[in-house]
């Protein structure tokens, strides 16, 4: 039988456990092992500790060269990297000062990219999300949550969600499916209640029957589904036993009261919200999450992420990584952006891509490094963690290990 093997020495090890799941986070707080080592048996932390104290003649040594400091594998928990197509048109018409929604008017936006992913096949699609999964896992994502949305049709986000499944068996990065046909009122239905109904009557039965993702999500905005319209969606996702995530509180608010009266799992986005919608979020158990990479791309506000967290919310940082508003994906980047301009400290930022993000996808057994959690973790060449916020995403991981087992 093969030995469990122990990983290590590393300068520090940062087991992101004992941390709240809600509320403001200083780094006195945050856990850190000197000179730690992992022990990992058949995909799963075994033990953690002291390297010193954790060799024996049980284990077999997989040794590591250098100063370097270990976390837990990072969780993308919003993103829509299943889309064909690009959207540098919007971008430059953005940048010359047009706005999104009148972009969207004009042709571009969320359409455009429907129009072109309807017409590329399921295998294609399939192609795009294990190659933009792979640039991903480099960064040291080991989990991230994949949106239909660029469907609009019960065929359609059919095609899409096969696709993710697809992909997630090609790919060694968990991906997390969710169900985002509520996207925008499909321009080729004169109605959205009339399409809302027969996605909720034809196509949630399908995702349950092949098991294609346990996650709804809806954007809740003037210009896709008003917090009125979106109603029946989550009523029946919900009766159905789906989690409930929300894009709220983007241009306008309304989403984040969706959100926590549905009991949704998370609210996403949120750069409109004022202290009463934070307030609200706060009190419930429901994470906000922060989406700094859709700000960068629409040039827009942040997520009042200090906020929310002095009023005790729970913050996730995900990429949001999308053709349309947030085409860079790259998070811990972002994750760091969002620090300096929002004033987190590194263990609000770590915990917002680690444990909360994880929290944001109902897995409790990643984002954190202790026994029975995956061995999902990442490695940076450098002594002192507050190094890898600094570099702002370019200090680049050293090493990758998923399911036990080392990517790189
Ligand atoms: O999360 N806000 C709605 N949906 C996406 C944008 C998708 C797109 O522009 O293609 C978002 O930012
Ligand atoms: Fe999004």
């Amino acid at each position: 039988m093969d030995k469990p093997i122990l990983i290590g020495p590393f300068t520090q090890l940062l087991p992101m456990t004992g941390l709240p799941l809600k509320g403001a986070l200083n780094d006195g707080q945050l856990p850190v092992i000197q000179n730690g080592g992992l022990v990992v048996s058949k995909g799963k932390i075994l033990k953690i500790g002291l390297f010193e104290d954790l060799r024996s003649n049980e284990v077999q040594i997989h040794p590591l060269e250098g100063k370097n400091v270990c976390l837990p594998g990072f969780v993308d928990s919003h993103t829509h990297i299943c889309f064909a197509g690009s959207r540098a048109r919007d971008y430059a018409y953005r940048n010359a000062g047009k706005t999104y929604l009148e972009i969207a008017k004009a042709g571009g936006g969320i359409w455009d990219t429907v129009t072109q992913t309807r017409k590329a096949s399921q295998k294609e699609l399939g192609e795009g999300i294990v190659y933009r999964s792979e640039k991903h896992l480099k960064n040291g994502i080991t989990t991230i949550e994949v949106k239909s949305g660029y469907g609009l049709s019960v065929d359609e986000e059919l095609k899409m969600l096969r696709a993710i499944k697809q992909a997630n068996s090609k790919t060694k990065i968990d991906l997390v499916p969710t169900c985002l046909a509520a996207h925008m009122k499909p321009k080729d239905w004169n109605q959205g209640e009339a399409y809302l109904n027969v996605i909720i009557n034809e196509l949630f039965p399908i995702i349950k029957k092949e098991n294609l993702a346990n996650r709804v999500d809806a954007f809740v905005e003037e210009s896709a589904f008003s917090a009125e319209e979106i109603k029946p969606y989550f009523q029946k996702a919900k009766e159905m036993g789906f989690d409930i995530t929300v894009h709220a509180d983007q241009f306008t608010t309304g989403g984040s009261q969706v959100a926590v009266d549905f009991g949704a799992v998370s609210a996403d986005h949120l750069e409109a919200s004022t202290e009463k919608e934070i307030r609200l979020l706060a009190q419930s158990n429901t994470i906000a999450t922060a989406l700094p990479g859709a700000s960068l791309g629409l040039g827009c506000a942040y997520t009042p992420a200090r906020k929310i967290l002095d009023a005790g919310g729970a913050l996730s940082i995900a990429s949001d990584h999308n053709p349309g508003s947030a085409p860079m994906g790259d998070l811990l980047a972002q994750a760091s952006i969002l620090g300096t301009f929002e004033k987190l400290s590194n263990t609000e930022v770590l915990s917002g891509i680690t444990f909360r993000a994880a929290a944001a996808l109902r897995l409790s057994d990643r984002g954190k490094l202790e026994p029975g959690t995956r061995a999902d973790f990442v490695v940076f060449p450098t002594e002192n963690y507050q190094e890898i916020t600094y570099h702002q995403g370019q200090m680049k991981p050293s090493h990758v290990w998923k399911n036990g087992a080392p990517i790189f």
